[in-house]
């Protein structure tokens, strides 16, 4: 099955062409560059940045793959969760196209997309299996059954991690996105240093609590200031290299204690954290006990390529979404579907 897929629901416009496992083209534009000035996504800016360079990409991904738009089984879009103006841009031109050349059209859960990114690379990956989703906006473990049976058994209560790295990162002034500035800094310095706390690692729920750690930075930023240390002099890497760490082991705690009680040892992580060279190495030492798949880094962050592979499997399961799909930006409204 050869499906187009169409992904803007946040700050990266993407489109992909994939033909069941294999991609045969994916394009990202990041939008990070005009964002990081302001520190963060903005949610206007965002929606019209997909609008210029949604049709751009669109119009190269089929000069590039030299696969007429006739010859696709079926379209894939983001439906949610995002920012509703993004979303709407996709939204819109995959039902122009759909409309054009009478495709089936299906609309994907961006979060199950970054869980079926792992089919990219593992086409022999079955369920059930435990999933650590660890993006910018959400910080989940999940029970997969399913392409149906996705229940999700543990969440962060506050800050997702990614939130947690990009806040600690502007704290340390280190700027946006703050996951790779950290994760690069960190390799020079001693996760030792500063013995941050593991906010509820040993509570018996699943979920997770980040935002007392970013303050936890703060007050020692702080500390240090206080006892003679500059902006210049701030020990950067130890600091990044320690709230690494401690976001780190709660995840890696949570997600193994997660496939323990439910008697499974395929651990899949999901979204940008899941790029992180730390987690990487520290998942290698857990090998012995689980085996972990890990999406390759150029399926970590935000692309149309999971998007469409989500696609194949509810185009396979029957579903034509069609003219009717509505952007949904709400989360949990968006997984009871
Ligand atoms: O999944 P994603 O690309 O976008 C969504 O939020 O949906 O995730 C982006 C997040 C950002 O918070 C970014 O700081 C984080 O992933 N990130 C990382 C790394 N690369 C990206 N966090 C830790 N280490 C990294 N290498
Ligand atoms: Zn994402």
């Amino acid at each position: 099955m050869l499906v187009l897929g169409i992904e803007t629901s946040c700050d990266e416009t993407s489109v992909a062409l994939v033909e069941d496992d294999k991609v045969v083209a994916n394009l990202i534009y990041s939008q990070i560059a005009t964002h990081k000035k302001f520190g963060g996504v903005v949610p206007e800016i965002a929606a019209r940045e997909h609008l210029k360079t949604l049709p751009i990409l669109f119009s190269e991904l089929m000069d590039q793959s030299n696969v007429p738009i006739e010859q696709v089984d079926g379209i894939a879009v983001t439906k949610g969760p995002g920012l509703i103006g993004a979303l709407l841009v996709g939204v819109s031109f995959a039902k122009g196209l759909a409309l054009r050349y009478q495709k089936k059209l299906v609309g994907v859960n961006h979060i199950v997309g970054h869980v079926y990114a792992n089919y990219l690379a593992y086409p022999q990956l079955k369920p059930p299996y435990i999933v650590l989703m660890v993006s910018g906006g959400h910080t989940l473990i999940m029970k997969v059954g399913g392409y149906e049976d996705i229940k999700i058994i543990g969440r962060s209560v506050d800050d997702a991690a990614g939130e947690a790295f990009d806040k600690i990162s502007r704290l340390l002034g280190l700027g946006y996105p703050g996951g790779p500035v950290i994760d690069q800094l960190a390799k020079n310095g001693n996760s030792k240093a500063f013995s941050f706390t593991r906010p509820k690692i040993y509570d018996p729920d699943f979920d997770f609590s980040f935002s007392g750690l970013k303050t936890a930075v703060l007050y020692e930023i702080n500390r240090l200031k206080k006892s003679g240390y500059t902006e210049e002099t701030l020990p950067i890497n130890d600091l990044a290299a320690s709230a690494q760490e401690a976001i780190l082991d709660v995840l890696l705690y949570k997600v193994t204690k997660a496939a323990k009680e439910n008697g499974l040892k395929d651990i899949v992580l999901a979204g940008g954290v899941a790029a992180n060279s730390r987690l990487r190495q520290k998942i290698d030492e857990l090998s012995t006990q689980f085996n972990f798949y890990l999406p390759p880094l150029e399926f970590c962050s935000d692309n149309a390529a999971m998007i469409a592979r989500a696609g194949i499997e509810r185009l396979k399961l029957g579903y034509d979404d069609g003219l009717d799909i509505e952007p949904s930006p709400n989360f949990f409204e968006m997984m009871m579907q």
